[in-house]
This record gives structure tokens, sequence and C-alpha cells, in this order.
């Protein structure tokens, strides 16, 4: 204001005399935009000069003026001069700006911006004689809209509908001046382009005069699109700049038409067996995923009982098997996709075994005995005889039966590539033949003393079971003490009392034949010194005694001499030794057995004699 003040007025109207004179002239120099925020203060300048510097008036005068937009009347807000600064009244700037000066401009400032701010200021400056001029600032006011939101569309969109969908919309809110929203599609901005992309924007301004902006975006769907993200930008001024923000991206719910359809068996895993329950599902590329129609190839209109896109199958058989189908239930398509794979349900029947139950076969023949079992897979049999492996195959051959190829023949078949598959079958074989008895080779020969008790025993085969007899010379005191019979063989054991030389034979005969073992028993006196004897043999006796001592004697004397001649061992060992095996030796009968072993047919003799006479393996 220094240039206003009164010491130099009267030099002030002096140079505005001579410029009066001069023809001077006055320049405004103003900005022609000047930016700034809402609610911000706002500073617009005026500069002024005279054209010729000597001929400054004295006198100065300032005039601020406002225009409406869209209004040609301006209308006054502020008047100043050297002696006085006015704020008009009763304009919406009364209270709100102020007025610096110096000598070379004048500065309006405005506090507390509003959007009705925008407009054009104007400044006049006043000179008297040295003119006057006026220049005009359009002040900006910039307010950032709220940050976009964006809403997808909830409901999925079919691919095949006609024409473009609305996908999305976004609206950014109370911005100044007017914001741009853009679409993005996967951070690519997506171009209005007839048929494929349409953006409708709707820009409404309220009350406030803040602009809000919506735009919708409508779009050509393609099934790409289902994983695609959508987003959209708004872009608006700020003071010497533009800025962006960002919405989120949003995803849509594309439906589109099912172009290939899948079936498999979900489970069981591998082969199936009768018997399973199977598990079959379909799936389709379509969305939404279609409900599905199963059936089987041969009958296309028969519609199994399905759940969903699982056809379960339960207790399976071979009947189940064949190709199977399943296809969208409601395809508006008119190419008829569908799903197709061939289910094999596999068997293994019960196995029939030729003989049937049980054979009779005679003894010395051949036979030939199968099983077999229906599979539709490779299956493999071993036969089994009391838990041990004899053979393997479906055929089983037996050859010269023996009776020790009687017995129940067990054949088991498996399927090696589905192990949960197996069945068994069995035959008795029973061989038919006349009686065999154990040990029949062999003569038994036995030795025993008298008074004593022999167990004989006799044990025979055949089929039919062999019944046996006993046939005994020599004794009457015998009594049978073990009579058995399994399936296989008859056991007979008798206990005869010696009492004399014995001769006995076991009697084995069945409808096929007859078979007899015989047994001779050797009776030896019994030999005790405390025997009482009478005397009439008495004199026998002394006799043979006498004679077989003078024989003992002279033994005796022959070997004591030889010995001598010799000169080595004393007499006496030899005895000795005999003693010792006299000691072994002292069971009081014999026991004969016939082992039934068939790797020794030969009678196992267990026999010992009473002390004086016998070494066990004697026979
Ligand atoms: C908005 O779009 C118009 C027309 O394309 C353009 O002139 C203007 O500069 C854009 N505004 C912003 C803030 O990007
Ligand atoms: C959108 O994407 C998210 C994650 O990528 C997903 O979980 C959601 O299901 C999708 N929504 C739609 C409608 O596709
Ligand atoms: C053996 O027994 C059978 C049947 O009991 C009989 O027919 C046969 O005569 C007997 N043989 C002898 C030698 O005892
Ligand atoms: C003969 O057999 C019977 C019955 O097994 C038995 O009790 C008895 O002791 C046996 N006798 C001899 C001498 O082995």
């Amino acid at each position: 204001m220094a240039f206003l003040h009164g010491t130099f007025l009267p030099l002030f109207l002096h140079i505005c005399l001579l410029s009066w004179s001069a023809w001077a002239k006055v320049k405004v120099t103003m900005h022609e935009n000047v930016e700034v925020y809402l609610g911000d203060s706002a500073q617009i300048p005026c500069q002024y000069s005279f054209t010729d510097a000597n001929s400054e008036p004295s006198f100065v005068m300032i005039q601020w003026f406002v225009r409406a937009a869209g209004n040609s009347s301006r209308m006054r807000i502020f008047y100043g001069d050297d002696s006085q600064q006015v704020v008009d009244n009763n304009t919406e700037y009364s209270g709100r700006i102020e007025v610096t000066s110096d000598q070379h401009g004048t500065q309006l400032n405005i506090q507390e911006v509003r959007l009705s701010d925008e407009r054009e200021f104007f400044c006049q400056v006043n000179g008297l004689a040295a003119g006057n001029a006026e220049g005009k600032t359009h002040l900006r006011v910039f307010a950032p809209p709220e940050a976009p939101v964006i809403e997808g569309v909830l409901t999925g969109i079919s691919v095949t509908r006609e024409g473009l969908s609305k996908v999305a919309s976004c609206e950014a809110q109370n911005g100044f001046p007017k914001p741009n929203i853009t679409w993005y599609r996967n951070s690519i901005p997506l171009m209005p382009t007839p048929g494929l992309v349409n953006v409708l924007t709707l820009v409404t301004w309220d009350s406030r005069e803040f602009y809000s902006v919506q735009s919708t975006l409508e779009y050509k769907v393609a099934k790409e699109d289902k994983d695609a993200h959508f987003s959209c930008e708004v872009s608006y001024f700020v003071p010497g700049a533009i800025r962006t923000v960002e919405s989120n991206s949003i995803n849509i719910t594309v439906y589109y038409p099912t172009t290939m359809v899948e079936l498999w068996k979900e489970s069981p895993q591998g082969l199936v067996k009768e018997g399973d329950t199977v598990e079959l599902r379909c799936q389709g590329d379509g969305n939404p995923p279609p409900t599905f129609i199963f059936s089987r190839e041969q009958e296309q209109d028969v519609h199994l009982d399905s759940s969903g896109d699982v056809l379960i199958l339960t207790q399976v058989s071979r009947k189940d098997s064949g190709i199977y189908q399943c296809r969208p239930q409601d395809t508006d398509s008119f190419t008829e996709v569908k799903g197709e794979m061939q289910l094999t349900v596999h068997y293994l029947d019960p196995v029939v075994v030729v003989p049937k139950d049980s054979e009779v076969m005679l003894k010395g023949e051949d036979l030939t005995a199968t099983c077999n079992a229906l599979s539709s897979l490779k299956t493999s049999t071993v036969w089994y005889k009391d838990g041990r492996q004899v053979g393997t195959g479906n055929m089983l051959h037996l050859q010269d039966a023996t009776y020790e190829t009687t017995g129940e023949y067990k054949c088991e078949v498996t399927v090696p590539s589905l192990p949960t598959l197996h069945t068994s079958g069995s035959v008795h074989i029973i061989v038919q033949g006349g009686p065999q008895l154990v040990g029949v080779d062999q003569e038994v020969q036995l030795e025993e003393a008298a008074g004593r008790m022999v167990n004989l025993s006799c044990e025979a085969q055949g089929y039919p079971l062999p019944s046996i007899s006993w046939n005994i010379i020599g004794s009457q005191n015998w009594h049978e003490v073990v009579s058995r019979a399994n399936e296989h063989m008859t056991h007979s054991v008798v206990s005869v009392k010696v009492t004399s030389d014995i001769s006995a034979q076991c009697n084995a005969s069945n409808d096929m034949g007859t078979e007899f073992k015989a047994f001779s028993i050797k009776a030896i006196p019994r030999v005790t010194t405390t025997a009482p004897f009478s005397p009439a043999e008495g004199s026998g006796v002394i006799i043979v005694v006498i004679i077989l001592c003078l024989l003992l004697l002279a033994i005796l004397g022959s070997v004591l001499y030889f010995l001598h001649k010799k000169g080595k061992i004393p007499c006496g060992r030899s005895g000795k030794q005999e003693i010792s095996t006299k000691e072994k030796t002292t069971k009081d009968d014999i026991v004969v057995e016939m082992k039934t072993n068939t790797k020794n047919e030969e009678a196992v003799l267990l026999k010992a004699v009473n002390g004086e006479k016998k070494g066990p393996n004697d026979q």
C-alpha cells in the first residue's frame, strides 16, 4: 500500500498529469487459470504497469469483478483506491476475500474455495489520465472423487445369449470436475467396440454441484471369461495433473454348454468281480454342471437310477457287463455329447470236480480227476491232500493206486489277477482191494520163556475194511487185548501165554480176499536154582550136571593153558562181560509190534528175555 501513501500524493498527481499529457497507458497481466483444491485458499494475482515509467499516475483505482458461468452480467466484489479498501456487501464473497497490493500489483485472496468459485475473476485497474485496463483469470476448482466402487453381475451369464450382456457397473462419486471411468479386463483396457464392448455412462450433478459418474459395462461374454478379472478405473483432474484410482477386480460366472463328457469307474480300483458295488462317475466340461442321464448302450431309452453325476451298481453280476453311457439331461446344443465306458464284471463259477464226491478205485488202477471252474479270467488250480500239495493244473493223475492213495483230494481254483476270487472242491478217493497186512513178508519167530505172556500184533489195510481172526496152535490160553479199527486199518493184538511152542496165524479177510501172517514162538523152559525137582528125576539130572562140569573144566583147562602159553590176559574178564549183558536185559515178556509206517513195512520187534538168555535184537 506504500504507493498509495499520502506523502507521495502531490508527486503522484504531478506524474499523473505528466502522463496524461504523454498519453500514458496501463497494462494488466494476469494468469489465464488458477487451479486450486476445494476448500483451500486461492490467490489470484493481478500485475499492472504503465507504458511510460515516468508518467505513473498519482491515483490508481482497483476493482475486482466476477462473472457467473453462463451469465454475462458482472458483479463487483471489491473496490480500492488510495483512500479506501472496500469488500462489497451482500455478495457471496463478502467476508471471504481480502486484497493485498503493492506498486506493481494487487492480489485477490479467496478463503475456503467453493465449487461455485469456478468462474472468471476480473481485475480492473483505473489510472485516470493513465487510462484503464483489465485482465481476467479463470479460477478452477478441483475435488477428487471417492474411490470407484465396482459391482459384478451376480447371476451367471450364458455365452449362448445373443448380443451384449451387462457384466459389471462402476461408480465414482463426488468429484469435480467430471471424472472419467475406464474399464479393464485382465488389466487391459476395454475399448468400446461394436458387438463386443459397450459402455453406458450416467453422469449426475447433484445439488452441491459434485459430479457422480456411473458406468455400466456391456460385454459379449465368452467361455474364456470364466477366469477373467474385470476392474474399472477412475481418472480425474487435480491441479496440474491427472490422477487415476483403480477399483477392486471382480470375476463373473460364465455359463457355457457341455461339449465333452467323460465317464469312468470311480470304484472299486482294478478289476470288478461279481458281488462288487461299482461306482461310475460322469463329468462334463459345461457350466453349470448339468445333471446326467445314465444308460446302457443296448437300451439307451432306459434311464438308470443315478444320483447327480454318479451311477451306483450294487451286487453286480456278469450280466451287468457292457457299455455304459452318460449324457447331459437338457442339452440345448444340437450336437450329441456323451461319455462312454466298458464295464467288465469278472466271475468264477463253483468248481466241477470229476469224479463227483467220492470214487472207488481198485488197487493198482489209474485214475484222472479233473477240477474245472468257469471264469472270465485265467485261473490256476492246485490239488491238496491232507494239507500237502499233490498236484497243479486242472487234472490230477493218480497212478497205480495203493491204500496210501486213499483220501480226500481238494482242488483250489484261484484267479491270479483277482486274488479275491477263489473257489474249491474235493473228491474222496477210496482204493478197494484185499487185505494187506503190515509186515506180512517175514514170518515172525520168537523165543520166550515158558509161562510168560507174549503180545502178537496184526494190522491190516484194505477196503472194505478187513476183519482179523486168529488161529493159535500150542496154547489154549490167549485172548485179544486190542481190537481197533479206523477207516483205513484194522488192528488186533492177542496176548498169548507161552506154555509150549506156539504157531499162530492172523487171518485178515474182506470181500476182496484174505491174507495171513504167521508167528512162531519157541518156548524156553525155565531154569532156576531154587526150582524143586523130584528125586526120581534128580539122579539123571546130577549125571548130566557132572558131565557138563567135566566138559566145562576141560574147556576151562585148555583155555587157561592157551592163555598161559601166550603169557597174557588174566582170567575172569570174559565172564564179567557176560554178566553185564545179562543185566542189560531185564524185561519179562516179549512185545511184538507191527508199525504201519509206510517206509518200513518190516515189523519192529521189541522184545526182551527175562534176564538169562537173549540179546535185544535177536529174532
Ligand atoms: C475424460 O474423457 C474426455 C473425453 O475423452 C477427455 O477429454 C478428458 O480429458 C478425460 N478426463 C480425464 C480426467 O481423463
Ligand atoms: C472369483 O474368483 C475367486 C478366486 O479366484 C473364486 O473363489 C470365486 O469362486 C470366483 N467367483 C466367480 C463368480 O467366479
Ligand atoms: C480166514 O478167515 C476167513 C473169513 O473169516 C475164512 O473164510 C478162512 O477160512 C480163514 N482162513 C483160515 C486159514 O483160517
Ligand atoms: C500186551 O498188550 C496189552 C494191551 O495193550 C498190555 O496191557 C500188556 O502190557 C501187553 N503185554 C506185554 C507183555 O507187552
